[in-house]
């Protein structure tokens, strides 16, 4: 049962026992061009985590690949002592190249390193929430995720980590990880113009276990789409107002962490998202969704 009330839209979803705001917030867009070196604004920066909290969000999702060791730091530096509610949800499985590269580093002596080192930059005694990152930067790549996966197991065992989740995960990685040990959520690339993921989505509804997208907006290259704009024109509105509003109402499951650099963005997203759409708009965008380019 829910222990948070909370007026953000979209309410709250249990990561097993640990309540989060449906509305995130992901930090990756915090760290300098490129995913590397610290942001323009630290200044800035450190107020966007601090307008999140402010505004009721209790989910934060950040990496230590994200800077890398800067995201980690912003959000201690911005929030430590953090308030009791509030949870943070971590990605282990990448390194960073001095080219900015992201090349795997999923051996159990990487995750071990890696974990502590989180623990470390984020000042904390227990990783809330640790998501094993599979595939590369082209997507999720077939293969077995046992190995790795088992690690984080027996670190959680450990007491340094409450959750488990994977990301940039095939259907049947998420499967093979869930024969090892329960997962509370998959963070896989989705949004209304990149749907490879909805028979994943309604599976793990049906076993309450969440679905976080990322790039929700469209990342590094913001979401295109005619039926979006119309709708959003029609409406009144943003059209990342309506993808986020569409991704809150798409499935019960589904937890938002939007990036942002800016607090007025952040502000901006959580009125958006609480757009109630409406029969003929859910059509018009479902629509365009399902036609080939
Ligand atoms: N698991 C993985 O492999 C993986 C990969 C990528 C990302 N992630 C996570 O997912 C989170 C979300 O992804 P993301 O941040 O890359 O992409 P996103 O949320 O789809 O989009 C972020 C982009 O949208 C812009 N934006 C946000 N709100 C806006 C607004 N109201 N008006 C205009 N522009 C707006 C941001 O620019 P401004 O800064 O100017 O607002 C930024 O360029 C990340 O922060 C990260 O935590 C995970």
């Amino acid at each position: 049962m829910s222990t948070l009330s909370t007026s953000l839209p979209g309410g709250t979803w249990n990561l097993g026992d640990l309540t989060v705001t449906r509305f995130g917030y992901g930090a990756m867009q915090l760290a300098g061009p490129g995913v590397m070196g610290p942001p323009a604004d630290p200044d800035g920066a450190l107020a966007v985590l601090r307008e999140a909290v402010d505004l009721g969000i209790t989910h934060i999702d950040t990496s230590d690949a994200y800077g890398p060791r800067v995201t980690n730091r912003l959000i201690r530096e911005a929030l430590h002592p953090y308030p009791e509610s509030l949870r943070i949800a971590t990605k282990v499985g990448a390194n960073r190249d001095e080219q900015g590269g992201w090349p795997p580093a999923r051996r159990p002596e990487d995750l071990r390193r890696s974990v502590h080192e989180n623990l470390e930059s984020l000042g904390v005694e227990v990783l809330d929430l640790v998501n094993l990152r599979l595939g590369n930067a082209e997507g999720p790549q077939p293969g077995s995720l046992a190995e790795p996966f088992e690690a984080l197991v027996e670190l959680r065992q450990q007491g340094l980590i409450r959750h488990l989740g994977v990301s940039n995960a095939t259907a049947d990685q998420v499967a093979q990880a869930r024969a090892i040990a329960p997962i509370v959520c998959v963070q896989n690339m989705y949004n209304l113009a990149y749907r490879q993921d909805d028979e994943l989505i309604d599976t793990l509804a049906e076993a309450g276990i969440a679905y976080v997208p990322f790039f929700p907006l469209g990342g590094f290259s913001p979401l295109q789409s005619s039926a979006l704009s119309s709708v959003a024109a029609r409406l009144g509105t943003t059209p990342m107002s309506v993808a986020l509003a569409w991704l809150l109402q798409r499935s019960a499951n589904i937890l938002l962490i939007p990036g942002t650099s800016s607090a007025a963005h952040l502000r901006e997203n959580v009125a958006g998202a609480g757009l109630q759409l409406r029969d003929e708009d859910l059509a018009e965008l479902e629509f365009d969704a399902r036609e080939p380019d």
